[in-house]
């Protein structure tokens, strides 16, 4: 299918962290219509639809979402209200107006009981209310969409200035602190938002729809090994990073011990859509907090 600026993309969740890169990416191509919970909320069915109908997207970008996975853990109605019947209407809305969805979901819907980054061909098993809400998101898709483009995250990083995640956190605690206790017992993928948001929008143009993990590539690398790497490229030198065990910092929600994965699917179609995450995250740092950006 060919496509052009006239075609519209709908997008949930624009205001997030993810929203707000991918947006002006997919605006270099589609004709892009950002929404949050002020427009369209997705827990409304009827305001879904309604805003679908109005609009007539050719895609849906889905992704909003309650994203606090310890407030997912304190509120599970919340969880499955928001992740998994908030995607099941869209997904509704994607069928009536014939819309291709595609939907950002998480690696954490796998266990963690595996030593290595997980592939498409692994079997889910969600610990977590905010994971298992998630995964039903992908199952709605599946029940109701034939065309649809399910997209597996790792640990996102991104939105710059406004940024609140790991990232900005390290940055901050290292700044202040002469030591910082970071955990090295939990491994995942760094992903950076623009790299994803690229990834996503060269996808979507192969109309080979599916389920795909997309993550920043050689990675399987614990908290402390990126807190590292981000002190590193923002060049802070009087702060020592101590390695420590997650139950040092408990948490509501159980975390897999591995949500790392592995762009499998890609890679067998030959698509290689993903820099290395030290790269991205170098590139991230430095213009964001860089010694002359600081
Ligand atoms: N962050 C990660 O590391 C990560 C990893 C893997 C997958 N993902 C997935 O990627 C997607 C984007 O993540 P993100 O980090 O960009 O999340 P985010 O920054 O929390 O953005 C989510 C957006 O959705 C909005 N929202 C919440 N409830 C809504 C509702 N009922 N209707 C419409 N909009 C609603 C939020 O508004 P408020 O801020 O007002 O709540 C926010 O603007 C999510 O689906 C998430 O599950 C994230």
């Amino acid at each position: 299918m060919s496509r052009s600026s006239e075609q519209k993309v709908l997008v949930t969740g624009a205001k997030g962290m993810l929203g707000a890169d991918l947006c002006p990416i997919f605006a270099e191509k589609y004709q892009v219509i950002p929404t949050d919970i002020e427009e369209m909320d997705v827990q409304d069915a009827g305001s879904v639809l309604q805003t679908l109908e109005e609009v007539r997207p050719a895609i849906v970008v889905h992704l909003a979402g309650l994203t606090d996975v310890d407030q997912g853990e304190r509120e599970p109605d919340a969880a499955y209200r928001i992740n998994a019947l908030g995607t099941k209407n869209v997904a509704l809305a994607c069928q009536r107006v014939e819309a291709i969805m595609v939907y950002v979901s998480t690696l954490a819907i796998f266990d963690g009981t595996k030593c290595e980054p997980y592939t498409e061909f692994d079997q889910p098993n969600p610990q977590s209310h905010y994971s298992r809400a998630k995964y039903q998101g992908e199952l709605m898709l599946r029940d109701f969409l034939q065309r649809y483009y399910i997209v597996r995250a790792g640990w996102l990083f991104g939105g710059g200035q406004q940024d609140k995640k790991f990232v900005a956190k390290i940055i901050d605690l290292a700044r202040k602190h002469s030591e910082l206790k970071v955990v090295d017992d939990k491994f995942g993928s760094p992903t950076h938002t623009k790299d994803l948001s690229h990834g996503m929008m060269k996808l979507i143009q192969t109309d080979l729809y599916g389920t795909y993990h997309m993550v920043n590539s050689g990675a399987n690398c614990s908290r402390y090994e990126i807190a590292q790497k981000i002190i590193e490229y923002a060049q802070i030198k009087d702060c020592r990073l101590i390695p420590c065990s997650s139950a040092e910092f408990p948490l509501a929600a159980p975390r897999p011990r591995m949500e790392a994965g592995y762009n499998y699917h890609l890679q067998l179609m030959g698509l290689r859509l993903m820099r290395p995450w030290q790269q991205a995250l170098k590139e991230y740092v430095e213009t964001v907090w860089g010694p002359e950006v600081a």
